[in-house]
């Protein structure tokens, strides 16, 4: 579904839901209005986006490189100032109660910021202090979280010894210490092998499930996000393009896709599709050279669409079906996929390589 405008009756905030209607965010801990970053030379970083996300939700916010998630993030954590529109977080505005915010938050931001010359027991014991959490108390506290990590056996060795997935999961054991209300997650498992995402994600929902506490996330891993997030945000060149539940941004893809790589795609490719007799076509897209047509169910479409291809002696290289999933839904909003435009990736840039066939569904 695409994104709405929200609007706001004092502190309650609405949002969009999966039907099509509005309900109410009952206790939104963060609440974002109009927000917007604009860099020197006029980047447009953050592009006036709004949404807020509710007590104990895992809120997942995806996007391309460049995108703009990493900007939300600092100007939630009071990082960074925004240039227009307001941020409230646990209730507090993060332009005019910094402090009050940053009481309530816990980050781990995608940069490593651990010290490596420290073990790990003495970052967390570091980031206690930082934190003013009594002694007794943190000292408690580091070895239940260096146990929720798993790094209990490396904790009193030097941090530059330790791999990069150890390394990810102390900041977030750091993030941790003075148990906040928020936690926001920069990538945090970028880099990670599979067994060590997995983990991380375990920690996370564990974490969710016993505190309730509110964490907000960044993340490439579609597959991770679906599995993980009750809501998530598309963003894109700065814009939030669509917003609802993982079920529900699938919903919006509706059929199955096709991708069939051909010599050269263009618009006669999918005007000979069109006209085929017994295909409902619900989409079709050309990039490059393939065909990217979308059908109620491909395995009543494909044989047919093969057979019409081989009569008119258009060759296919290879054939790819896509059931409706989140990268799906991803490539619906963005027209592009999640991990294939590095080099698109600047705000205001348009995607040129795509041509959109001319039944494509308008929203
Ligand atoms: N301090 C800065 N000065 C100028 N431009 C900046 C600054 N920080 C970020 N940008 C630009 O703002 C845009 C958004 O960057 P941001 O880091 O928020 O993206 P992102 O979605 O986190 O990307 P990634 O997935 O690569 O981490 C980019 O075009 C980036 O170059
Ligand atoms: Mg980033």
């Amino acid at each position: 579904m695409p994104f709405r405008d929200k609007f706001y009756h004092g502190k309650l905030a609405w949002r969009a839901n999966s039907e099509g209607g509005f309900v109410p965010v009952e206790d939104a801990v963060v609440v974002v209005d109009k927000l917007e970053k604009v860099f020197s030379g006029d980047v447009r970083a953050v592009d006036s986006i709004s949404f807020e996300v509710g007590r104990g939700e895992i809120f997942g916010f995806l996007g391309p490189n460049g995108a703009g998630k990493t900007t939300t993030i600092s100007i939630l954590t009071t990082q960074t100032l925004p240039t227009g529109g307001r941020a409230e977080v646990l209730g507090h505005d993060v332009v005019k109660e910094p402090s009050k915010v940053r009481k309530g938050i816990g980050l781990v931001a995608q940069e490593l910021t651990v010290d490596d010359e420290l073990t790990g027991r003495e970052n967390m014991e570091l980031q206690a202090r930082l934190y003013a959490v009594p002694y007794s108390e943190a000292k408690k506290r580091i070895d239940e979280l260096l146990d929720l990590v798993k790094l209990v056996d490396s904790a009193d060795r030097l941090v530059k010894t330790y791999s990069g997935g150890m390394k990810k999961r102390l900041e977030l054991s750091e993030g941790l210490i003075h148990r906040p209300q928020v936690l926001f997650l920069d990538e945090p498992t970028l880099g990670l092998d599979i067994q060590t995402r997995t983990s991380m994600w375990e920690h996370i929902n564990k974490l969710k499930k016993e505190t309730n506490m509110t964490i907000f996330l960044t993340t490439h891993y579609l597959e991770e996000a679906d599995a993980l997030c009750d809501r998530i945000g598309i963003i894109d060149h700065g814009r939030v393009i669509a917003l609802d539940t993982p079920e529900g941004l699938k919903k919006t893809v509706g059929g199955d896709v096709i991708e069939i790589e051909v010599a050269e795609c263009d618009e006669d490719i999918l005007e000979v599709i069109k006209g085929m007799p017994g295909i409902a076509l619900l989409d079709g897209t050309c990039t490059g050279n393939k065909a990217r047509i979308k059908v109620p169910d491909s395995k009543t479409s494909l044989p047919k669409i093969l057979n019409s291809f081989m009569s008119k002696r258009i060759d296919v290289a290879s054939v790819v079906i896509r059931k409706p999933s989140l990268d799906q839904a991803f490539l619906e909003f963005t027209g592009r996929e999640l991990r294939d435009e590095e080099s698109n990736s600047k705000p205001g840039h348009k995607d040129q390589s795509t041509s959109r066939g001319r039944f494509r569904r308008r929203r």
